[in-house]
């Protein structure tokens, strides 16, 4: 399908700009703070400024800003992370650029946390072979950055915030992007559709957390962006590769998103028990509790299998209450709301989605092969992550090329014209109904007990088939609702997943094939 819903630009409100950027996460918020001051940006967002992945982000950015560290061995433990399977420029632009913009952060405001002598502090988290990750007010880094950035929009004239508009799909003409279908959140079945004209689109609206029924990511985050790019003819890359936290807090039967309990907690000590109280990393790897996530989320995995468990423990109660309010105030506050006193209790925790490595393919420059169209921050895949993501590299890729695609249309845009300004679209007579939620909540579980940690092909086979079939069903009904656009995307992006996951035959990072 190429456009979800019909529509006639002449027959819907119209506006222009320079460049839309589609999410307001930290790639989105600094793209446009590195646009040019003359030009008129509108960034949307699907909900409110602040209801987004980035926000969520405890841990922090990763960059070699220590006197003991280089970007050199920031570059050695990225590539050691993706399973080699890292676009190798790409990471070397990121470490060499990280204190760039974490100075830039500082410019505008950031408060990262600090030691005595005024230097960045840093912790250390999975695959990390440094103390590199600077973090703010402990544990709530993304809140931080987000709302300098968020300030620093504001107070730009040319950028304009648009909230509670969904992005339907790209407008395209030929192989060159021309604008964007959008439809307000608030008005429900017809209403509220608007086609926003731009020389540039920037999508950087995060990656696909509600395609899995267990996610730490929050439920706004259904691959929107990624969906549309796709079905305007856009490239994907390493579709295969999603990312499970190994520490979300288990909550029993909970369908909420999950809370995750940092990797910095083990960074700092926390140590993995199963059930009976047994540490368990070393067996799995010699840097225990801060391997790689992949590798820790997977021996957390096989440890439950064999304890017959639901979830294991992060024990840090060797640190005292004081320690951890004003360490991880953040997860010490959620902990207590939950019950636990994680000075003296072992928090239970369990592996969920909360990451893809995955979407539209971009060059360095976050070019995707439709000419104006760009991409960044999770929704893109520049290759810098790999089959698996170093911790706290994503805020990192996001800044980093998030600038790049900015500076790149700075670059240009004086050259570039608007793609022709009429459009319109009739599907086939769609009359069928289907329960949504019902659908939904299917996918989700399909994806999670076939396309998880631990794959096979044959079940991915008949996952896939289920899949298409749901496509089918979808496809048959007269799209209205923003919910029903979030749920085709994410039954879209769960067939991509399963295809790409069925195709790679051997075990890489993220992606294992336990029938090899
Ligand atoms: C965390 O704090 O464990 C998450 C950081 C990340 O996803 O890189």
């Amino acid at each position: 399908m190429r456009y979800l819903v019909d529509f006639d630009s002449e027959q819907l409100p119209q506006e222009k700009y320079d460049v839309i950027i589609i999410g307001s996460g930290v790639a989105g918020l600094y793209a446009a703070l590195n646009l040019h001051g003359v030009l008129s940006i509108c960034v949307l967002s699907k909900q409110f400024m602040s209801k987004n992945n980035s926000y969520l982000a405890q841990g922090g950015i990763a960059a070699a800003v220590t006197e003991d560290d280089m970007p050199e061995y920031h570059y050695e433990d990225t590539i050691k992370a993706g399973a080699g399977h890292c676009n190798i420029e790409a990471v070397s632009l990121l470490v060499n650029e990280a204190p760039i913009d974490i100075q830039a952060l500082c410019n505008i405001g950031t408060r990262f946390d600090r030691n005595a002598d005024g230097t960045l502090t840093t912790t250390r988290e999975g695959g990390h072979g440094r103390f590199r990750v600077v973090h703010a007010q402990g544990d709530a880094t993304g809140k931080e950055v987000i709302d300098s950035l968020l300030a620093e929009c504001r107070k730009r004239t040319n950028i304009k915030i648009v909230e509670n508009f969904f992005a339907v799909d790209m407008i395209t003409k030929d192989d060159s992007s021309a604008g964007v279908l959008v439809k307000s959140c608030s008005n429900d079945e017809k209403q509220g559709y608007q086609i926003l004209w731009s020389k540039k689109v920037i999508i950087a609206s995060g990656g696909i957390g509600q395609v899995y029924k267990n996610t730490t990511n929050t439920d706004i985050i259904t691959g929107d962006g990624i969906a549309m790019a796709y079905r305007a003819g856009a490239e994907l890359a390493d579709m295969e590769f999603v990312q499970f936290h190994p520490t979300a807090l288990y909550k029993e039967n909970s369908s909420a998103n999950s809370f995750l309990i940092s990797e910095a907690v083990r960074g700092e000590g926390g140590i993995l028990r199963n059930i009976h109280g047994e540490p368990f990393m070393k067996n799995y790897h010699e840097m225990g509790e801060i391997a790689p996530r992949d590798i820790v989320a997977r021996a957390i995995f096989s440890e439950m299998r064999k304890t017959n468990s639901q979830f294991v423990y992060l024990d840090i109660t060797h640190k005292s209450a004081e320690h951890l309010k004003n360490r991880f105030p953040t997860i010490y506050e959620k902990c207590a709301g939950e019950g636990f006193d994680i000075s003296k209790d072992y928090i239970p925790v369990v592996p969920v989605q909360h990451y893809f490595m995955g979407g539209i393919k971009t060059d360095l420059l976050g070019r995707t092969n439709i000419k104006g169209l760009y991409a960044c921050g999770e929704a893109a895949c520049t290759g810098v992550h790999g089959a698996n993501r170093l911790a706290s590299n994503s805020l990192l890729e996001g800044l980093v090329f998030g600038r790049k695609a900015a500076e790149h249309i700075n670059t240009i845009i004086n050259e570039t014209e608007f793609v022709e300004q009429k459009a319109k679209n009739k599907n086939e007579p769609r009359n069928k109904k289907v329960d949504i939620a019902s659908i939904r909540a299917e996918i989700r579980e399909i994806m999670d007990y076939h396309a998880g940690i631990e794959r096979n092909g044959a079940d991915m086979i008949i996952a896939l088939s289920r899949i298409e079939a749901i496509i089918e069903r979808l496809e048959s009904i007269n799209l209205r609702k923003v919910y029903e656009m979030e749920t085709i995307n994410i039954a879209y992006l769960a067939s991509l997943i399963l295809k790409a996951a069925i195709e790679r035959k051997q075990s890489i990072g993220s992606h294992f094939r336990i029938d090899q």
